[in-house]
């Protein structure tokens, strides 16, 4: 796990930045239709049972009880004890419609034997871990999966994302300095399905979702955006950028100005997910 992402809001102690369960939740909200387009996309069928590694608050807990069904079962597991805690109240509230247990593990190292699931879903943790570690990964993921099941991971895919009224240099030249730090975890997107290859898994689908939103932005979405913007412009003042793009970062952090780009009627705002699927080979 790598820690030394250099901003501290919406930690969990798990070290993953914007991983704190309320602000799981607006984000999820504000891209539920896309998002659990991408899980329904997966292939997960009734009956099985299935791990959500690095669940964070369980925003895909309900369609995950529904694609499983009364019969199923889910495991959810993170390495943030409060986001167990979070879930495990929830459980006990009687919130989904089949057995779900929780359990705090790191993906790297899954406390589970080999072939205990039918699929694994992941979503938005592989960018908080090095290279190496996502390599682990994968092959625990195929590992605790029994052959014929899947492996699924969703991950934003920030070599595509985009907003404005803003200058789109200004941007780019911020991901190019992600490519020597640990934010290049969020720019792996495009090698997963030569990753799910080497780990030895099958049938490979990898497939890239562009959420776009636009004016009128609703609560939620204004909220969750706000959020992005002070996160990513907190992180690119830390950059070795010019002067000149650092103003524009520290414009974009300063979310209450009423000059702000969420207040331009021609506001744009593009993120990107991808979807990688495999199958763990039955020989
Ligand atoms: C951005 S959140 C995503 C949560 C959830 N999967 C979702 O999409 O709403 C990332 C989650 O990964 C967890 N996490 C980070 N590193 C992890 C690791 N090595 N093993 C397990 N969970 C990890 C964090 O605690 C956090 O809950």
């Amino acid at each position: 796990m790598s820690n030394n992402h250099p901003i501290d809001s919406h930690n969990a102690t798990s070290g993953g930045k914007m991983s704190e369960a309320r602000y799981l939740d607006d984000h999820y909200e504000a891209t539920k239709v896309d998002y659990e387009q991408m899980l329904r996309s997966v292939g997960i069928e009734k009956g099985w049972n299935v791990l959500d590694a690095g669940g964070g608050g369980g925003s895909y807990l309900r369609l995950l009880t529904e694609l499983v069904g009364d019969s199923g079962t889910v495991m959810i597991t993170d390495l943030a004890s409060e986001n167990v805690q979070h879930v495990a109240a929830r459980i006990d509230r009687g919130e989904f419609r089949c057995r779900v247990e929780t359990r705090t593990a790191n993906v790297v190292e899954l406390p589970f034997p080999d072939d205990a699931f039918d699929a694994v879903w992941c979503a938005a943790v592989t960018q908080y871990l090095s290279d190496d570690e996502v390599v682990t990964a994968f092959n625990e993921f195929k590992r605790v999966v029994r052959p014929g099941g899947l492996v699924a991971i969703k991950e934003g895919d920030i070599t595509a994302w985009h907003f404005g009224p803003f200058p789109s240099a200004v941007i780019w030249r911020s991901f190019i300095e992600y490519m020597d730090r640990p934010e290049r975890g969020f720019m792996r997107a495009p090698k997963f399905a030569a990753m799910f290859r080497a780990a030895g898994l099958e049938n490979i689908v990898s497939r890239t979702t562009l959420i776009e939103k636009y004016q009128p932005l609703s609560p939620v979405e204004r909220r969750f955006i706000r959020e992005a913007f002070k996160y990513m412009s907190s992180l690119n003042l830390k950059l070795d950028l010019s002067d000149d793009d650092k103003e524009w970062w520290l414009a974009l952090s300063n979310v209450d100005d009423p000059q702000h780009i969420l207040n331009d009627e021609d506001f744009f705002y593009r993120e990107p997910h991808n979807v990688t699927v495999g199958r763990v080979p039955t020989t």
